[in-house]
């Protein structure tokens, strides 16, 4: 069965908790289910995963980048939380995967604080979804597997 990742960086574990009035109240095992029934909807594996450090998701990123080039898996959605704004490592690493990463946001992050406006991810971004709540999770996955299988009527 063909893999579809989610990656999911530092605080994420404490969403729920975190802020709700800007990112609500659904824990981040809430967004696991909806993104397994999502993906399972397109007959795909959920790999889902949180980390708090930089170079975790850098070895991940390498790590599902070789599941798509040996045909295992489909791509990534990738919420990088703060390192969206700082890291030229996650850039560097998607890029360098060949990757197809849709970059996902709970937050509309355009309408904060001015240093959430800057990505490092979204240049190397298959497709971004941001402020939809934790429905753009599912919103993402559509989007990743309509845009690698795209379904057109003859
Ligand atoms: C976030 C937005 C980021 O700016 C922030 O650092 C997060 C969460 C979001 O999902 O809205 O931690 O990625």
């Amino acid at each position: 069965m063909t893999t579809v990742y989610v990656f999911n960086g530092p605080n994420l574990n404490l969403l729920g908790v975190r802020k709700p009035e800007v990112y609500g109240t659904t824990v981040l095992a809430d967004v696991e289910a909806l993104c397994a029934t999502a993906a399972a909807g397109h007959g795909l594996e959920l790999d889902f995963r949180q980390t708090n450090h930089e170079g975790t998701l850098v070895d991940w990123i390498q790590e599902a980048g070789a599941a798509v080039v040996r045909g295992e898996a489909l791509g990534l959605v990738l919420n990088a939380a703060a390192y969206t704004h700082t890291s030229v490592a996650l850039h560097d690493a998607i890029e360098g995967a060949q990757l197809p990463t849709v970059e996902v946001h709970i937050s509309n992050v355009h309408g904060r604080e001015e240093f959430r406006h800057h990505s490092y991810v979204s240049p190397v971004a298959a497709g971004i979804v941001v402020g939809f709540g934790v429905d753009g999770y599912a919103l993402a996955i559509d989007g990743l597997v309509r845009k690698l299988r795209p379904v057109r009527s003859a």
